[in-house]
């Protein structure tokens, strides 16, 4: 069979497009990843939230942000009365994805031709999901989203666009680990994203 690629994504229904990350081989991640890590939550949520990419324990589990960051998420999202429940009312769910479907070795930062080749899975998501809002996190969801390098102090606070989708752009949680301070700027920003999502 020839190698699967994201660049197949475009038209994929939710289970095609899982098969399709499942079995993609585009880049060299694919030969140290434990598994891909697709998505979860709601499959018409109003929420979209997108990280960086499978950290150690989600490579393990295959479920996006399931180690620290990922308690951090889930614990201000339990705040808005949101979860990743893939059952219930679509407007009290998110849906979790990251820019990278597979771990890069010893968390290092994803490279440009690994971002290039897996975002049309991120893409056809996006698609099949329809959210009203989309909370990108950290520096990588933000260029590939927002094709903006600017730093995410410079453009939260604010509603963009993705797709004329409202996007609103936090700190990653990982980052909020280390820097508290800044949880309650990242606070504001999913706040402003709920008001939008509404
Ligand atoms: N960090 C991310 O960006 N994504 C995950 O899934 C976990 C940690």
């Amino acid at each position: 069979a020839p190698a699967a690629d994201a660049g197949s994504a475009a038209g994929l229904d939710w289970p095609a497009l899982r098969d399709a990350v499942a079995a993609c081989s585009a880049c060299t991640l694919s030969q140290s990843r434990t598994q891909t890590v697709f998505g979860v939550g709601h499959p018409q949520a109003h929420w979209m939230i997108v990280g960086e990419a499978p950290g150690e324990q989600e490579d393990l589990r295959g479920e996006p942000f399931v180690g620290p960051a990922g308690q951090l998420l889930d614990a201000m999202l339990r705040a808005l009365a949101l979860s990743r429940a893939a059952d219930g009312e679509a407007a009290q769910r998110v849906y979790i994805a990251n820019t990278l479907k597979c771990r890069p070795p010893r968390n290092r930062n994803p490279a440009p031709e690994e971002l290039q080749r897996c975002e049309p899975f991120l893409v056809r998501q996006i698609e099949l999901v329809r959210p009203r809002i989309i909370l990108a996190m950290g520096r990588f969801a933000v260029q590939a989203l927002l094709r903006s390098s600017e730093p995410i102090g410079k453009l939260r606070g604010r509603v963009h666009r993705y797709q004329g989708v409202p996007l609103v752009v936090t700190y990653h949680p990982a980052y909020l680990l280390r820097n508290l301070p800044d949880k309650a700027r990242a606070w504001d920003d999913l706040c402003l994203a709920a008001s939008v999502a509404e």
